[in-house]
């Protein structure tokens, strides 16, 4: 028996990715970029086991089974793999050997928060390990079979996916912009939204926004490279304020396409429109731009903000959302947030954004982080 445990992080993207060019081989539109996030706070954690005593393919996600031959994306990423190891000089056990995986997301699904492009990162990192294969940018255009996102999630830092221009996608890879060293400083705050509402998944939405919407397409060949170009040079400078402005932008513009896609896809509800407004504000408020939210196909709020701005960020939030200030406690992991900012946040004008309806489940404190790595072998 052969096995290999590894753990792969959470990617947020500042430039989104919105739309495919190719469903099958998960070719996009456009560019993205996107900031890899601690694995401490966040990641998935995949075992995978060989043995020539297993009969069947075997997969759990948090515990439960789950279907793995009838599962496309999970095949296409393991037949990827595979034929990368025979590429590779060979397989140390038979093909035919059947696998068992067990994968872990170590943050709460209920967040929901996605998981996928930290659970396909880590099931092609795992498998390469597996079949001892060296990280190359071919890994990354395996896990984006899996999930678009998920290539990003291969490298830590700040990342960009490449469209590519080939047909076979073999040029749409991920490529590491800068390490997580470059920028250490640069923390997140994902500000979990109470949500009931079922939203339209990221594949249908994107799939249905390049059928109808008459925005998508300018974004994806006029704007999308520009901003592309000007984040690039943002991140390399640590320019804090043309990152947050382009970023913001971006998360905007993913939603007014998301609008304009026909039947529209809402994504964003009442408590996100109050966390966007609390941002310009907060932002006003202090003179300069100091946090940047973004929002991918769902509620939540994601703020970056710089290490030496979280506490007074995080005292005007729970002045701005009181509702959450108990509750956010045992995820806030330490942080001090001065009562002398409190007040001085609730009577510059902040507090107007006190709504009783302003609810958040919960905060979660992460940052910059590494890529995939492995925890242990046989
Ligand atoms: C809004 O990678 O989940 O998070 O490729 O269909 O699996 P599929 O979609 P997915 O889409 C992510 C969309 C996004 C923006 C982003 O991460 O760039």
């Amino acid at each position: 028996m052969y096995s290999a445990t590894c753990e792969a992080p959470v990617n947020m993207a500042l430039v989104k990715y919105w739309g495919k060019r190719n469903e099958e081989l998960i070719l996009p539109i456009n560019d993205s970029i996107s900031m890899t996030l601690d694995a401490n706070e966040m990641s998935a954690k995949t075992t995978v086991a060989a043995s020539e005593s297993f009969k069947q393919n075997r997969m759990w996600l948090n515990g439960e089974v789950v279907p793995f031959e009838d599962n496309a994306r999970l095949m296409r990423c393991l037949e990827g793999v595979q034929r990368l190891a025979l590429a590779n000089g060979g397989l140390k056990f038979p093909l035919s050997w059947k696998l068992h995986i067990a994968s872990y997301n170590n943050f709460p699904t209920a967040a929901g928060l996605a998981s996928s492009a930290a659970g396909y990162a880590c099931l092609v990192y795992t498998l390469a390990r597996l079949y001892e294969i060296p990280m190359n940018e071919q890994l990354t255009t395996i896990a984006r079979q899996g999930s678009g996102s998920a290539c990003r999630s291969l490298h830590g830092g700040f990342v960009q996916w490449h469209r590519g221009i080939a047909d076979d996608g073999s040029d749409s890879i991920a490529e590491q912009l800068v390490t997580a060293e470059h920028w250490p400083n640069m923390h997140m705050l994902i500000l979990v939204v109470n949500d009931a509402r079922k939203k339209t998944g990221s594949t249908k939405g994107m799939q249905s926004a390049v059928e109808t919407s008459t925005l998508i397409q300018h974004r994806a060949t006029t704007i999308v490279p520009q901003r592309i170009k000007e984040l690039r040079t943002a991140i390399q400078a640590r320019d804090f304020k043309t990152f947050a402005e382009l970023t913001m932008r971006d998360s905007n513009q993913l939603h007014a396409i998301a609008l304009d896609t026909y039947p529209p896809c809402v994504y964003m509800n009442e408590v996100s429109h109050a966390i966007v407004n609390f941002v310009h504000d907060y932002n006003e408020s202090v003179g300069e731009v100091k946090a940047a939210y973004t929002f991918d196909a769902g509620p939540n709020g994601c703020l970056y903000v710089l290490a030496e701005n979280v506490a007074p960020l995080l005292a005007a939030i729970q002045v701005a959302f009181p509702n959450d200030a108990q509750q956010s406690v045992e995820y806030l992991k330490g942080i001090p947030v001065p009562p002398v900012e409190l007040k001085k946040m609730a009577t510059n004008g902040i507090a107007e954004h006190v709504n009783p309806k302003n609810l958040l489940k919960y905060i979660i404190h992460t940052k910059i982080g590494d890529g995939p790595r492995q925890l242990s072998d046989e």
